[in-house]
């Protein structure tokens, strides 16, 4: 009997017992796991392997499957494609049972989901809470992995849902269900009926904390396209994106709502994430974002009050905390404004996470806003990077951001001065400014 341990979490494979993971600095996270398939001897094997010639190989548009879902579609790059292998990670509660029941309801194919987490009953419930009449998809209920591709083989479906690989268990290792070894088998064995039969099979996996999908990196290198299916618990709003996709590019986003009857699909997001008063408000500003290639109006939110206690507290939520640190920095040294002796709150609202760079310039103008107390207008954007010297720089795809906050009638855009654009193609007003201060006379 042979034995390895492997980490839980990150998947590094060790030949003995240690306190902690020299990979991913994670302690007692090393499980001893029983491998008792049988070890490939090294040396020549004899058989002709085929080869092809790369120019012979047909690449004349590949078909994909339609999803019947829009956002999920646009994700993966216009469809599924036969014989793909699909990881879909969330955490647990995100909706991604949801999300592939309802892609499994509406396909008018021959779809099996093979459940190892929930009992036929509680499916069968959540498809009546869906309200999609549930056309040809049958349900298994198994996680044996030798027993699921028998059943596969007999059966031919034409789209797999998977939920979850870290219920499946093989019968060719020992170690328990859910540990790195016998996901990595499942899947491979599961991945490897995918390419044979060419059916696309989505495989639904659990993400720990670290925001990884629980375990095993390896399983994000086996498969073809890895999507992420996040957003906060607490709002309505999920984001599905893809982390990889050799399908498509990566830089498209489906953006979902979580109502009483499934997952809504929300094909025009970009006022959804403003709250609808009007009126001026001190420390709100609103920044046009990019999510993926979508134009995205977000509302930022400051908040800046003296400390209360020694040390003041920065917060944020759905911005990185060491961009606010960064951004206070700026406005202590270039505009002098003594922050270091204040707590700053900083919030994007909606329950999104923003990476978009471009809102650093609403950022800094939220905090002046809240630190003197003077409103900023509910019909301003404000889109910029800032640099370390206080310079406001040009963003990515402006005309694109322009035009989304003049749809939505917005009356004045404020930017950088360095973006090339043209004044004449809008109506909206455009500020252009060239460093921070520049916002000194609006804001105090
Ligand atoms: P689920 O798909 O089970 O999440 P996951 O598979 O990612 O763990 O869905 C989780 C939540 O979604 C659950 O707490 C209830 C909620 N929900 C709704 O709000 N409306 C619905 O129609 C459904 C089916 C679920
Ligand atoms: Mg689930």
């Amino acid at each position: 009997m042979k034995t390895t341990y492997y980490c839980q979490n990150c998947g590094a494979q060790y030949s003995k017992w240690m306190g902690q993971c020299s990979a991913c600095k994670q302690w007692n996270t090393i499980v001893e796991e029983v491998v008792s398939k049988k070890e490939a001897k090294s040396g020549i094997k004899s058989g002709k392997s085929r080869l092809v010639k790369l120019s012979d190989i047909d690449t004349t548009a590949e078909y994909r499957i339609p999803t019947q879902n829009e956002e999920l579609d646009r994700v993966l790059g216009g469809g599924v494609v036969p014989g793909s292998v699909i990881l879909l990670g969330g955490e647990p509660g995100i909706g991604k049972s949801t999300l592939m029941l309802q892609v499994a309801l509406q396909l008018p194919l021959n779809t099996l989901y093979i459940s190892g987490e929930e009992s036929p009953k509680q499916i069968r419930m959540r498809a009546e809470r869906i309200g999609i009449d549930a056309g040809q998809m049958k349900l298994l209920f198994e996680t044996n992995v030798q027993k699921i591709l028998h059943t596969l083989y007999e059966e031919q479906p034409q789209i797999i849902v998977i939920d979850s690989i870290q219920t499946l268990h093989t019968d060719l290792i020992e170690s328990s269900a859910g540990s790195i070894s016998q996901i990595r088998e499942s899947a491979s064995d599961i991945i490897k009926y995918a390419k044979q039969t060419n059916t696309p099979v989505f495989i639904i996996g659990h993400i720990n904390k670290e925001g990884q999908i629980a375990g095993p990196k390896v399983l994000e290198h086996m498969v073809d396209t890895v999507l992420q299916f996040e957003g906060d618990r607490n709002h309505l709003f999920r984001i599905l994106r893809a982390q990889k996709n050799r399908f498509g590019a990566t830089h498209e986003i489906g953006i979902f709502e979580m109502f009483g009857k499934g997952l809504r699909e929300i094909k025009n997001p970009s006022k959804l994430l403003l709250s609808s008063h009007n009126s001026a408000l001190s420390g709100t500003v609103i920044a046009v974002a990019m999510e993926g290639i979508r134009p995205l109006l977000i509302e930022v939110q400051a908040l800046v009050s003296p400390a209360v206690y020694g040390t003041p507290q920065r917060t944020t939520t759905g911005y990185d905390i060491k961009r606010l640190h960064m951004i206070l920095a700026v406005l202590e040294k270039r505009m002098g404004i003594k922050l270091s002796g204040k707590d700053v709150f900083l919030n994007i609202t909606g329950g999104i996470r923003i990476d978009d760079p471009a809102i650093d310039l609403a950022v800094a103008a939220a905090i002046l806003s809240s630190n003197n107390d003077i409103p900023v207008s509910a019909q301003w954007a404000f889109i910029g990077e800032l640099g370390l010297t206080g310079e406001v720089r040009p963003v990515t795809r402006v005309a694109q951001r322009l035009s989304e906050a003049e749809k939505l009638g917005f009356e004045r855009v404020f930017l950088s001065k360095h973006n090339k654009i043209n004044p004449k193609n809008y109506k909206i007003a455009l500020n252009g400014i060239g460093e921070i201060q520049d916002l000194g006379p609006i804001l105090s």
